[in-house]
């Protein structure tokens, strides 16, 4: 790609924008991932090694149909957030949490490590850059999408030599606007061991979206996983991690490969057991989850994930069962997202080294 760009004060070259396009945009009612800032970090890996980044404006890539990306599927993203502090400051939620699952990503689809440094100080200077888009609304984010994918021009299938970087950015709201009804996926399956589950591959979520188109076409939200392997225990709810409340202690499946490491996952099981609640990290069944409706310890079901931050579950189906699980029972996900939401905006103090200001 290539900058040819005026020099600056930061560590590699800016081209701002002539305008802004930050007027008129309504930050309370963004539909989640529809409007984007103004630029954005570009690199590039070739011959071996990270070319110089560079920060343009948003817009187009210029991209030829023969990149392996296209083709094979040599392409992962990350998902983290930037909140507006009390103080006017902007911090970066977890940064280094993705940063490190980005590299774990990368390896599993044979694509070179990213330099931390690139990674964050770009990102950093990005957000900076673009301060103003940093909502001020209480819930809100600026939500940081890296994207980086193979860009060789070349139909063999074999780890590419050639990839590009991009991250851009975007205000959003809750990525859900209700508590969610959901069907449990006999059929289809997100992961399998040995695949890439436990990855933000994109293909992931490609092969993902029939299931939820079918389950949406019947009224839910989405589905729940289960295993590739038996289809009996419980994964994941669509685009997130799941826990359960039952008699008093929060369930949540292990990570065993096939389930994604959440970041808001993590820190909800610290937050958690701050509150002493028992997390207890192991697999539940679909039976199991059935059972406890019916004898009611079950009290409660939550989604959990960086888009959705803590998302309300109040129907899971499950064959002829329907768990109905009424919002306002929802008790300890509306105690643990408000603590979640008030380290990020630093009204409560961030013990655990989570905020990264820039
Ligand atoms: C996130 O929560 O950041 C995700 O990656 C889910 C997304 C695909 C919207």
């Amino acid at each position: 790609m290539g900058c040819h760009l005026e020099s600056t004060k930061a560590a590699f070259p800016i081209e701002r924008v002539e305008k802004s396009r930050l007027t008129g945009i309504d930050f309370a009612k963004l539909p989640f991932g529809s409007v984007f800032s103004d630029h954005m970090l570009c690199a590039e890996y070739r011959d071996e090694h990270w070319e110089e980044p560079c920060i343009v404006p948003y817009g187009p890539l210029e991209i030829p149909p023969s990149i392996s990306a296209l083709h094979y599927g040599q392409a992962i993203f990350e998902g983290f957030k930037a909140h507006r502090l009390a103080n006017e400051r902007i911090a970066l939620f977890r940064p280094r949490d993705n940063f490190a699952r980005f590299n774990r990503s990368a390896e599993r689809l044979a694509m070179p490590q990213i330099p931390e440094s690139l990674f964050l100080d770009g990102i950093a200077e990005l957000v900076r850059l673009d301060r103003e888009w940093v909502p001020r609304t209480e819930g809100a984010g600026l939500y940081i999408r890296p994207i980086y994918f193979a860009t060789d021009e070349a139909l063999v299938v074999r780890p590419a030599k050639s990839y590009r970087l991009v991250v851009f950015t975007c205000p959003v709201g809750p990525y859900f606007a209700e508590p969610l009804r959901l069907l449990v996926e006999e059929h289809f399956v997100r992961a399998f061991p040995g695949g890439t589950g436990f990855t933000k591959a994109s293909g992931n979520y490609a092969g993902s979206l029939l299931a939820s188109r079918l389950a949406q076409e019947q009224g839910f939200h989405n589905v729940v996983w289960l295993d590739g392997q038996t289809r009996t225990l419980i994964e994941e709810s669509g685009v997130m991690n799941i826990f359960f409340v039952i008699d008093g202690e929060a369930i949540t499946p292990p990570l065993s490969g096939t389930i994604l490491p959440g970041v808001v996952r993590d820190s909800v099981i610290t937050l958690l057991r701050e509150m002493d609640v028992t997390v207890n990290e192991r697999s539940i069944g679909i039976e199991e989850l059935v059972s406890a409706h019916k004898d009611k310890s079950l009290s409660e079901a939550f989604g959990v994930g960086t888009a959705a931050t803590v998302a309300p579950i109040e129907m899971i189906r499950y064959r002829t069962h329907d768990i109905q699980l009424p919002a306002k029972t929802q008790a300890l996900a509306e105690r643990v997202r408000e603590k979640l939401v008030a380290i990020r905006t630093g009204r409560q103090p961030d013990v655990h080294g989570w905020l990264m200001p820039v």
